[in-house]
């Protein structure tokens, strides 16, 4: 079963590795098949609508992108204000206004906001919402991966604390959602680094300890193309002195000098810290397919700004994959 035929897809991964990018293109990719598609970004930022050149709308409304494809950003601090002035009669509307009482209601129940929040994705899978369209796929760009585990844990954390009235009963369905694999999908977004596919396994662990679940995707975003083949590295001979080996950069490459044989030197360089780099790379990738895990490879972007053009470049590379 694609990951795209379910009505939650989680998108996780630490700060800056690609989950906004991949989100996009992720949700371009299943409208595309035809799929009523919502990217929903978390937090005070709307990126999405900004990358298809259009005005960030007001933070919880939907944002209409393309055919078949909406965007909508989630305010955890505005959900739980909203929702605690949805109660109505039992509080009080000035006593919301004041934001210390507000800071203490959010202080003194802990994961409020988040299963607030998430309960908000929730309604945007149910197939007939009370208001509003519906949508056959909700692609959550989730926050960076510490934040994203205590979502994802809310209906635990703050369904405990709440066991009566309507929140309790919202948690339940909230819960079953998250944790059945027909109905919800995870998917990891990592660098190709070390440390980063480590910590994808940590997420994997803590993922499969908190919910029973298991990341049913890894994409590793960035990766470099190996463009030499041994023999044709041989052929070029081996990296003057001095070059980094693995990760390092090109320093020194080009200097002042432009006669033939400093360029030269300098491609020679370059042709290896790349090739090094890429051959570091797909390691990190067998590390992750010897562990079983479905990995999806996405080429790193030689754009000087990504923009639309290159995500959709992105999507067109998933959809052989996905
Ligand atoms: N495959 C890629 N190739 C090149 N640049 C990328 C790629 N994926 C993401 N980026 C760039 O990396 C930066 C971080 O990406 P973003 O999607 O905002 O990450 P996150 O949402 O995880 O913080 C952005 O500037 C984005 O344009
Ligand atoms: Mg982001």
């Amino acid at each position: 079963m694609s990951l795209l035929e379910r009505e939650l897809l989680v998108v996780t991964g630490k700060g800056g590795v690609g989950k906004t990018t991949l989100a996009t293109a992720l949700g371009l990719l299943a409208a595309d098949r035809g799929l009523r598609t919502i990217v929903v970004e978390m937090g005070e930022q709307a990126r999405v609508p900004e990358l298809f050149g259009l005005p960030a709308g007001e933070p919880g409304t939907e944002t209409e992108l393309a055919e078949r494809l909406w965007s909508i950003s989630i305010d955890p601090d505005r959900a739980l204000l909203e929702w605690l002035q949805a109660l109505g009669g039992r509080v009080s509307g000035r006593l919301l206004a004041s934001s210390s009482t507000f800071q203490y209601f959010a202080a003194a129940a802990p994961g409020a906001k988040e299963l607030v929040s998430m309960v908000k994705i929730w309604d945007l899978t149910q197939a007939k919402r009370r208001r509003g369209r519906s949508y056959d796929l909700v692609v959550l760009d989730a926050p960076a991966t510490g934040h994203a585990l205590g979502l994802l844990d809310s209906p635990r954390t703050f369904g405990a604390i709440a066991r009566v009235g309507p929140i309790a009963g919202q948690a339940d369905r909230l819960g079953k959602l998250l944790e059945d694999p027909t109905r919800s999908s995870y998917v990891a977004v990592a660098h190709p680094t070390e440390m980063a596919i480590t910590e994808t396994l940590e997420l994997q662990q803590r993922l499969h300890d908190q919910l029973g679940r298991e990341l049913d995707a890894v994409i590793v975003n960035g990766v470099l193309p190996q463009r030499f083949s041994g023999p044709e590295l041989e052929r070029l001979g081996p990296a003057p002195d001095g070059t980094a080996n693995g990760a390092g950069g090109t320093r020194g490459a080009g200097g002042r000098g432009t006669s033939a044989t400093a360029i030269r030197r300098s491609a020679v360089v370059a042709a290896h810290a790349v090739s090094d780099r890429a051959r570091f790379q797909h390691n990190q990738l067998a590390r992750l397919r010897r562990r079983k895990f479905d990995v999806i490879s996405v080429p790193f972007q030689f754009a000087a700004k990504l923009d639309l053009a290159a995500i959709g470049s992105i999507a067109e590379h998933l959809r052989r994959k996905l």
